[in-house]
């Protein structure tokens, strides 16, 4: 016999951001972060995971490519969703899985990226949810979301907030073995249903420094982080989850994008200095900020993560077309410029 369980995770995009650890193996972060989970349609990964007798080890595929599990972060995820597995009973199929049973039993993992793996598009945020979500179902592990993002945290930080729709906050705890680092549901999906996200994908390569290993640098060197994380996330978290609740979309797009630019001075202040954004990026904040001087409220944020692609969050769908509009004038597909295609995201949260 064989049981299989499919799952569909959408990635998140932080506006205040996670960069540094205070512990890498159980991934536990130096500050608190807010995210925006988009709309599965859009940026999602799609996970099946099976569980079979006939299987002799735990294997998995990435995009169709057989990917090795023997990293920590794999094995943290699939030990303790495997410590909370319990009895599993499908009488039509005339399948039963005692709780011991899963400590001998093995799982095949097939995953899928609708978008460029490790593009800075927060795939790993998409997978380790994803994984850790289907594994729970497969194994009948009744743990609520906030505890399965404490377990999707450990795969990759930023997947903790993946496990929720609309805004979300992965608060980052106190304690040393990271049991009170785990996300929270700020808001759902449907409290400000006007915003659009629009990434504006200005290359789909991959990125040259990992998130996990830039973050080690700076957390290394940079005093600049140890100011961010101390004195300047703690308020501004609290002013980014009083904007949410309160539909301000001029608080909001201001600490949005004063997050993203700190978060790359950051990179800037490491040594050696990590460059996420490029000459493209570089334009694109231009061509907001200048906007957004020119109306008499900001329409649009702009945030960058671990790479140079724009997010873009415009307040409403008409800002949303003028922006496409924009984007398409200043930065046409076959100009120079090796932004190659917009993945829109059509009313994305
Ligand atoms: C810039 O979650 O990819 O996207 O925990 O090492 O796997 P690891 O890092 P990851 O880092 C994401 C960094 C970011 C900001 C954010 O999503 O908050």
């Amino acid at each position: 016999w064989i049981r299989t369980v499919t799952a569909q995770t959408p990635t998140n995009i932080a506006v205040i951001k996670y960069w540094g650890k205070r512990d890498e193996n159980l991934i536990l972060p130096v500050n608190d972060s807010i995210s925006v989970t988009l709309d599965p349609a859009h940026l999602c990964t799609t996970t099946t995971v099976a569980v079979s007798p006939g299987f002799d080890q735990d294997r998995m595929w990435l995009n169709g490519k057989e990917i090795s599990l023997s990293g920590g972060r794999y094995q943290n995820c699939l030990r303790e969703i495997r410590a909370r597995a319990a009895e599993v009973e499908d009488k039509e199929r005339g399948i039963k899985i005692a709780k011991d049973d899963w400590q001998k039993l093995h799982v095949h993992i097939a995953s899928y990226n609708n978008f460029p793996t490790a593009a800075g598009l927060a795939s790993s945020a998409a997978g380790f949810a994803c994984l850790v979500f289907a594994l729970a179902k497969l194994m009948n592990a009744k743990e609520d979301h906030s505890q399965l993002s404490a377990i999707a945290r450990q795969g990759s930080g930023s997947a903790c907030r993946s496990l929720y729709g609309g805004f979300v906050k992965w608060i980052m705890g106190k304690e040393e073995n990271g049991s009170d680092s785990l996300a929270v549901q700020l808001v759902d999906e449907k409290h400000w249903d006007d915003l659009v996200i629009i990434i504006a994908v200005v290359s789909s390569r991959q990125k040259e420094t990992s998130s996990t290993t830039g973050m080690r640098d700076t957390v290394e060197t940079s005093l600049l982080l140890q100011h961010r994380a101390k004195e300047v996330v703690p308020k501004r978290v609290v002013k980014m989850e009083d904007a949410i609740q309160k539909h301000d979309f001029a608080s909001f797009a201001q600490l949005t994008c004063a997050d993203s630019n700190q978060f790359h001075a950051v990179c800037l202040d490491t040594c050696p200095p990590i460059f996420y954004m490029n000459d493209t990026s570089h334009r694109i904040i231009s061509c907001v900020e200048k906007w957004n001087r020119s109306e008499e409220t900001p329409q649009v944020a702009y945030t960058f993560d671990a790479g140079p692609n724009a997010v873009l969050i415009a307040r409403n769908r008409k800002t949303a077309a003028l922006l496409l509009q924009r984007l398409l004038y200043f930065f046409p597909p076959s100009s120079d410029t090796d932004m190659s295609s917009y993945v829109l995201g059509d009313k994305s949260i």
